[in-house]
């Protein structure tokens, strides 16, 4: 018996998500994105999310989650802040605060090579 609940914990963990993993799947559930932007880079006036302070943005989330707003902008935020528990605004600010854009990888690959003299 012993045995099986450490096999069922083991799958477990390696099956679970990590709170980056959770948090990018909120902000598309959520649709954050319309706003703030597939890159979290923000959109217009919206503000860009990527690779910012945890703690400040908990806050803010808090903030709008008790229906207070600093701003008549700010206000838009209450709504989409209602529906999120503490444990989904923990792994939306892990997810912003170590965003790394994916697209980038090919960008920086330096794997790539040249072959021969340019033609010269
Ligand atoms: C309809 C547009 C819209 C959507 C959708 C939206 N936001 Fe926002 N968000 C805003 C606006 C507007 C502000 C306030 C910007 C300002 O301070 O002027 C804001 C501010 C924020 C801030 C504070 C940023 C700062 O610089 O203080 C966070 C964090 C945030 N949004 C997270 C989210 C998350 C998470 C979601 C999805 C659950 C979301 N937003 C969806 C419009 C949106």
């Amino acid at each position: 018996m012993r045995f099986i609940l450490l096999l069922f914990l083991t799958f477990t963990s390696i099956f679970a998500e990590t709170s980056y993993e959770k948090g990018k799947n909120l902000y598309i559930s959520h649709a954050c994105y319309a706003c703030h932007g597939h890159k979290l880079e923000g959109i217009h006036r919206y503000s860009y999310l990527a690779n910012r302070a945890k703690g400040y943005m908990s806050y803010k989330l808090k903030h709008f989650r008790e229906r207070k707003a600093d701003t008549q902008q700010q206000e838009m935020m209450i709504n989409f802040a209602l529906g999120l528990s503490d444990e989904d605004i923990d792994d939306l600010t892990t997810y912003f605060r170590d965003y790394i854009d994916e697209d980038n990888g090919e960008r920086y690959d330096d794997s790539y090579e040249t072959y021969g003299d340019g033609g010269s």
